[in-house]
């Protein structure tokens, strides 16, 4: 049987035919669109693609943000303009498929747990280090979806009192000081600081601002400015991680996200602040930690694995 996933980030739409298998037999990119309704255009007119092509028995969309229990409707999009967007009845009214909404970490984190990184793992959370951060929880071998639908929030958990105002109303939230966006400001301000801070000074002289992706190649280079913009939002994603711990004992976390392919220089800060925040260190079992294998496809993998076919 074979399945559509769609991805919707925040730049581009990831779509592609996947089977059983979570192998992806067509794939298709576009930009995403700024408004919600060339978004759902864009949507349709990939499914349209994918269905003239193959028999598809169903659609999976992933989107970054609060999905209902019916996953039918987008709640709140902390970094989209969508509120109570009734995504799966827009879709389904112009295309004759079956279509449910999940969230991209949650599709991120399965795909991971059925076909990456987490495989023969029974307890397994994931973790996206992108523009938001986002978070999926696997228990027993299902993903946790709580009581109505929005478990797994992981990135909007607060992580310091009266801390950064965030885009889901709240302040201090997690995703403020470990996603992407989150490097780019502690790079920001080591730039103002000098001393360390000369290459990514440098950098923004140059390029008039310091992409995530800038400071990434800064740190496979050795800068120290850099490396210590990574170290913060490392340590603030790995204390939170041993609150995780404390709360849902994974066996592994998975770290996903633009960030996460820096890989051990990631892992190796994170691993550390997740250590010594853990409770009665030392005397438990820890989890492991890894870098998501699927990377960009992982959403519209798992979002094609979740979704249902009709009947
Ligand atoms: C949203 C999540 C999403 C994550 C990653 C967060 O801000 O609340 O729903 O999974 O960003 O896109
Ligand atoms: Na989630
Ligand atoms: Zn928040």
């Amino acid at each position: 049987m074979l399945k559509v996933g769609i991805d919707i980030g925040g730049t581009k739409i990831a779509g592609g035919v996947v089977d059983e298998d979570g192998h992806i037999i067509e794939k298709l990119r576009v930009d995403t669109p700024e408004d919600t309704r060339a978004l759902a255009d864009a949507v349709i007119d990939m499914t349209r693609h994918f269905s003239a092509g193959h028999d598809i028995a169903a659609v999976g969309v992933a989107a970054a943000g609060f999905i209902d229990r019916d996953q039918a409707t987008v709640i709140h999009a902390p970094n989209i303009a969508w509120r109570n967007e009734p995504l799966k009845a827009t879709l389904e009214a112009r295309i004759d498929v079956p279509v449910v909404i999940e969230n991209d970490a949650n599709a991120a984190g399965w795909a991971e747990f059925r076909f990456g990184a987490g495989q023969g793992v029974g307890h397994m959370v994931m973790l996206t280090m992108g523009t938001g951060v986002g978070g999926a929880v696997v228990l027993d071998g299902k993903l946790f979806r709580g009581g109505h639908g929005i478990a797994g929030e992981l990135g909007h958990t607060r992580f310091i009192r009266d801390g950064l105002p965030c885009g889901c109303g709240q302040n201090g939230c997690l995703e403020q000081y470990a996603s992407g966006r989150a490097l780019q400001r502690a790079a920001n301000e080591i730039a103002d600081s000098g001393g360390i801070g000369e290459a990514l000074a440098e950098l923004r002289a140059d390029k008039g601002t310091i992409s995530g992706p800038a400071v990434s190649r800064l740190v496979l280079a050795g800068d120290p400015g850099a490396i210590e913009a990574l170290r913060r939002v490392a340590t603030a994603l790995g204390e939170a991680c041993g609150g995780f711990q404390a709360v849902l004992d994974p066996e592994l976390f998975v770290i996903g996200g633009g960030v996460a392919q820096l890989g051990e220089d990631l892992l190796t800060p994170v691993r550390m602040a997740y250590e010594t925040s853990l409770p009665g260190y030392g005397d438990r079992p820890v989890a492991a930690f890894a870098i998501a294998q699927l990377i960009n496809d992982a959403g519209l993998i798992g979002a094609a694995d979740l979704a249902v076919a009709q009947g």
